[in-house]
């Protein structure tokens, strides 16, 4: 049985932290699903896979594909479709549209959109109206890169009531959960004491209901990472030692 959005809303209230992580294809699904991850985005982080330099130039398409990919490895885990750049700000009936896909082609369960402005709040309570569990992203959205930059939101009083005003408005809109990204602990932690849905951190500190990273990162893949990401393995060098040990045992006639 798969989770679903609203067991996260009761987990909350159990305290039961909720453990999430990005996933781009079929290998890091199945192994996140069996490692026993709750919640798995296939983040437009995917952009990290692809070698873009930001999340801007990333399609429907190319998220779709990769879901596609991710839903073939799952089982248990709920899967959330991050609708990437200009896949839904245009409109809401833009956005019914790229998030019917998402549910529909991709097989997610459930979409997650950037901001917390009065138009997305409006998109965000018309997709859960259409049935479409849908999560939250605020502090900061990756997407606004070219007016936010990457740093730290929420250091002054006006950005803090900003950013509790849009996650209390995408509770009443109906989002089933929201991710708060980069802002100070404290301001996090007064956000999740304020909301009923869970909040999920990243680079949040640790009073949120739950957190995610980007696997690349947790595994010391990407070439670079956020100051609050933790790498808990290094994979970028496992790899290159065991390609130098392969193209070694090859040129010595050791292998095979
Ligand atoms: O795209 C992504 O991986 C994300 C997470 C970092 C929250 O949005
Ligand atoms: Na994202």
């Amino acid at each position: 049985m798969s989770i679903t959005a609203r067991q996260l809303i009761q987990w909350k209230q159990q305290g039961r932290k909720i453990v999430a992580l990005t996933a781009w294809d079929y290998i890091t699904g199945r192994l996140l699903d069996a490692a026993g991850v709750d919640l798995i985005l296939v983040g437009d982080t995917l952009a990290i896979a692809l070698g873009y330099e930001t999340t801007l130039p990333v399609t429907l398409e190319e998220m779709i594909h990769h879901a596609k990919a991710v839903r073939r490895g799952v089982k248990r885990a709920l899967i959330v479709l991050d609708l990437p750049f200009l896949s839904y700000q245009e409109s809401v009936q833009q956005a019914m549209h790229s998030a019917g896909r998402a549910l529909k082609e991709a097989g997610a369960q459930a979409v997650k959109i950037e901001g917390g402005h009065p138009a997305t709040v409006e998109t965000v309570a018309r997709l859960v109206q259409a049935g479409i569990p849908v999560m939250g992203h605020i502090g900061l959205t990756p997407q606004s890169i070219h007016q936010l930059g990457l740093k730290q939101q929420g250091k002054t009083p006006t950005d803090e009531q900003k950013l509790m005003d849009e996650a209390i408005a995408l509770e009443k809109a109906g989002a089933f959960s929201i991710v708060l990204e980069h802002i100070p602990s404290d301001l996090a932690a007064r956000i999740t004491q304020e909301l009923t849905i869970p909040t999920i951190g990243i680079g949040a500190g640790s009073e949120c209901d739950g957190q995610v990273l980007v696997t690349s990162d947790l595994l010391g893949l990407s070439e670079r990472q956020p100051p609050f990401a933790k790498v808990y393995v290094n994979l970028s060098e496992a790899i290159a030692q065991a390609v130098q040990d392969y193209a070694a045992e090859v040129r010595e006639h050791k292998f095979p």
